[in-house]
């Protein structure tokens, strides 16, 4: 069985999505097959990934599997990543990652957070066909309504990204406390938090005293990639210690690509990392077995 984890905070633009997508690149780089599932309405990480769904010819998302409530429904949705080379052909990174996608309106199961048993739709989407998956990352919106309960519900682990500001770091504590206090009613009462990873750091003072402000909360949780992350150049390895603001990232994110597939010394960088991060992961969650 794959390893679930959700990405979440209860704070928009934090990063979830660029690391859900860029994690799974980087996993796929060592090996690891991942499926990503995109239970966000704004479907970011879909087109991302390089799904492009065009709504005149409409195909099976995450809105179609949840609305039906079966077990195993989510294998209908799998689709390749879309991630090509410059001949057209798939990537090696997205040869090893599926992505069930979103669409804007997914919107609409949130509503049926009623139902009985509705917040159990995910995992039971994800029964019976996930097997040969080594990793599940599942990106969320920035609440803590149904559907990202329904995620909560099917992970293993949580993994929360957060950018040094206040009311990311206070909404990141929001999900700790949740996660505490509501696994037993999502029945998934082993979920726990596995780490917390700091996002779009910038060399301020302001950025220093609120990392200080996330290590006291989080302690031993926060991944702070404390190395070795082999630089690109002249192999010196330096501790970067967190995930820095730099506009590679928002490239990335902009021309749906992988970070590997820019091929200048900024770009090894942003690989190197994302490769730091996903050893890490790999380290914490599959070689532990440190399943729920
Ligand atoms: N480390 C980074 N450096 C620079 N830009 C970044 C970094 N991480 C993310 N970004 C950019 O910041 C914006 C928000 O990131 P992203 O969409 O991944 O956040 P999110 O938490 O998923 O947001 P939402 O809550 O809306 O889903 C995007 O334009 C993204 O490219
Ligand atoms: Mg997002």
């Amino acid at each position: 069985m794959p390893h679930i984890t959700t990405i979440a905070n209860n704070k928009g633009g934090v990063g979830k999505s660029h690391l859900t997508v860029q994690l799974a690149a980087a996993l796929a780089r060592r090996g690891l097959r991942v499926l990503v599932v995109d239970l966000d309405p704004q479907a970011n990480t879909t087109r991302r990934l390089g799904i492009e769904i065009d709504p005149q010819n409409a195909i099976v998302t995450m809105s179609e599997v949840i609305k039906s409530g079966e077990d195993g429904a989510g294998e209908s949705a799998v689709l390749a990543c879309g991630w090509v080379d410059s001949e057209g052909q798939p990537t090696p990174e997205s040869e090893l990652i599926d992505v069930l996608p979103s669409r804007y309106d997914l919107i609409n199961r949130e509503s049926e957070a009623a139902v009985l048993g509705a917040v159990r739709r995910l995992r039971r989407a994800l029964t019976g066909w996930i097997d040969d998956y080594d990793v599940v990352l599942i990106d969320t919106r920035p609440d803590l309504g149904h559907l990202v309960q329904m995620a909560f519900a099917a992970a293993d682990t949580i993994l929360i990204p957060t950018d040094p500001a206040y009311d990311s770091i206070e909404a990141a504590i929001r999900v700790r406390d949740f996660v505490e206090r509501h696994a037993v009613d999502l029945v998934n009462p082993d979920l726990r938090v596995a780490g917390v990873v700091v996002t779009r750091r910038k060399p301020t003072a302001e950025h220093d005293f609120q990392i200080q402000g996330i290590e006291e909360q989080f302690g031993d949780l926060v991944w702070s990639l404390k190395g070795p992350v082999h630089w690109p150049d002249g192999g010196v390895t330096v501790n970067p210690a967190y995930i820095s603001e730099w506009s590679r990232f928002t490239e990335a994110d902009a021309a749906a690509a992988s970070l590997n597939s820019y091929n200048d010394r900024n770009s090894r960088k942003t690989v190197a990392l994302y490769d730091a991060l996903a050893s890490r992961f790999i380290d914490e969650l599959i070689r532990t077995g440190a399943r729920a």
